[in-house]
């Protein structure tokens, strides 16, 4: 698909068929993501599929806001990077997830970032337990891995609305200006 294309269809999709993704599709977009540039050439993120609708309903709950729609999630890929390999693991495992939304979007499939890293189980309790420890309590999450984000992959059970129109010119400072 031609590039722009790619950028004007990306949403974040959260309600899919009933439709599971076929490993060789999903295998192709964790390669392409994969592909995306790290500190270093470190490539420190590393991609974890969840299929299983138990333990997808488990993701789910990590938090009571904003990660409820993941039960019905035919996929979910956590993105977790190597602290061990840099400081910057972040940064790079923020790089492949979104070239997996758009490398999802170039294969035809719906896709979803929810954040994990910070964000607390309860948002009335921010510094009460978090998301990502309540993922390794059932998780084999290595413990030199943080996890950043889960990916929601399926296929749309809608047509997309365009983006909302944003005005970018407001974000963009020549030097004149
Ligand atoms: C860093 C980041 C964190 C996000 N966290 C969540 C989340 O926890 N739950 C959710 O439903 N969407 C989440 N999103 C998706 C955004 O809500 C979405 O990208 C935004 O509303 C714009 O919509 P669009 O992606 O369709 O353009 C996240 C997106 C990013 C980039």
């Amino acid at each position: 698909m031609d590039f722009k294309r790619i950028l004007e269809l990306r949403r974040s999709i959260r309600k899919y068929a009933p439709r599971a993704v076929e490993r060789e599709t999903l295998e192709a977009v964790l390669r392409a993501a994969l592909k995306a540039p790290s500190s270093r050439n470190s490539h420190s993120t590393h991609l974890r599929v969840v299929t299983d609708p138990e333990t997808i309903a488990r993701i789910a709950r990590m938090r009571d806001y904003g990660s409820a729609f993941l039960e019905k999630a035919p996929a979910v890929v956590l993105v977790e990077g190597d602290r061990e390999a840099t400081d910057l693991w972040r940064e790079n495992a923020a790089i492949v997830a979104t070239t997996l939304l758009l490398a999802a979007t170039d294969a035809g499939l719906a896709a979803c970032w929810v954040h994990v890293h910070g964000r607390p189980c309860l948002r009335e309790e921010p510094q009460g337990a978090g998301a990502e420890e309540y993922l390794r309590s059932f998780l084999p999450i290595p413990e030199q891995r943080g996890v950043l984000c889960a990916v929601a992959v399926g296929y749309s059970d809608f047509e997309p609305a365009p983006l909302p129109p944003f005005d970018a010119a407001e974000r963009i400072h020549w030097p004149e200006e």
